[in-house]
């Protein structure tokens, strides 16, 4: 492997002129000509977006982005919000514990900080939610702090510059040591977005863009052509198929029989329709007993450990229903779909014909 140690200085400029031109622009983002007349990112809407992005492409957080900073313009008010509230404007992001440790990490900064974010990776380490990519994403963004961070982009990046072949996640670590070697002293929030941008823009994952990269010359897999199999996975084993069924209910005056989903566990603490467990062979189980109807096709949605496969039956809920435990009646013009997690979402499109 060539020496790259002695060539980061210029590695890392180089990539910092290409930033300087070709920096994507980001509603949270503060660009590298405002950064260099004085401007500062606002540590808020950098940890509130790199949660964000943990979950979804940038483009996907854009509008997540917005709406959550007009509703909540700062911790303070993340921090006072309901539960609730929170959770339906996550709903189609995915992952829920990420919610609602961003929630409790705001309570936090409220309460013991008093709004001010920790301003070191180890102070950002210990708020909920935050491991070692956030930390290391927020510090240096944020506060300048030359960190490495570390996300799929970058692995990416490395494991080509350094034409690594080792499969990852086992060669992360090494990844992690190259991707520090080049982190500068100087501009490091810049770069740390500039790597990111890298990845996402030129050093693809199928056809990179070689000819206009800044790190064309240094990097090792072009040279070898070997950029586009980079980096090598580990292959994983195939995911299992669970079965369910949901129950979609509506009175006759338009209102909706919902249920929230318990704390812990799978799509915890979001709203969700009443339905069975997701296993091989789920019992039916019915909220009510009435003529249930089959909707005749089934919703389809992969979470990280499984597929599933949803049987979608509706029926009129009857007046004076009894509500059990965590069950909640939403009248017609408090229902909203989008404040539903995506696979509730796609069984109430599927109702809908849509
Ligand atoms: N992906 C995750 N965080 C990012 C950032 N700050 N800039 C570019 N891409 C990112």
């Amino acid at each position: 492997m060539r020496d790259l140690n002695s060539n980061s200085t210029t590695m890392s400029g180089d990539l910092l002129a290409w930033y300087d031109m070709h920096a994507r622009t980001m509603p949270w983002r503060i660009g590298p000509a405002e950064r260099a007349s004085g401007e500062r990112p606002d540590p808020y809407k950098v940890w509130l977006s790199e949660v964000m992005l943990q979950q979804t492409t940038v483009a996907a957080v854009r509008e997540y982005f917005l709406r959550f900073t007009s509703r909540w313009p700062t911790v303070l008010d993340l921090a006072a919000a309901e539960d609730a509230d929170v959770m339906s404007e996550w709903a189609g992001l995915g992952y829920y514990a990420r919610a609602r440790n961003l929630l409790k990490c705001a309570r936090v900064v409220a309460a013991d900080f008093g709004g001010i974010f920790p301003d070191s990776y180890d102070g950002l380490l210990n708020l909920p939610g935050i491991g070692p990519y956030t930390a290391a994403a927020i510090s240096s963004i944020a506060f300048d702090r030359p960190e490495t961070v570390l996300d799929g982009n970058v692995e990416r990046v490395m494991a080509r510059i350094h034409n690594v072949h080792e499969a990852l996640p086992g060669v992360k670590p090494l990844l992690k040591d190259h991707a520090a070697e080049l982190t500068p002293a100087q501009r490091p929030g810049d770069y740390a977005q500039a790597v990111m941008d890298l990845g996402a823009t030129i050093c693809t994952p199928r056809n990179p863009a070689c000819g206009i990269c800044p790190w064309r010359t240094p990097c090792a897999a072009r040279v070898a052509g070997t950029a586009a199999e980079l980096p090598k996975k580990t292959p994983t084993k195939p995911k299992p198929t669970r079965l369910g069924i949901v129950y979609l209910a509506k009175s006759a005056d338009g209102t909706w029989l919902l249920e929230r989903r318990p704390d812990k566990g799978l799509l915890g603490g979001m709203l969700g329709w009443p339905g069975s467990e997701w296993n091989d062979a789920p019992t039916p189980n019915p909220p009510f007993a009435a003529n249930w109807q089959d909707l005749g096709s089934e919703v389809r949605h992969t979470f990280t450990h499984f597929h599933l496969i949803l049987q979608v039956k509706t029926a009129e809920l009857p007046a004076g229903f009894n509500l059990a435990d965590g069950q909640e009646l939403i009248p017609r013009h408090d229902f909203r779909p989008s404040s539903l997690p995506t696979v509730m979402r796609k069984a109430f499109d599927l109702h809908n014909g849509s």
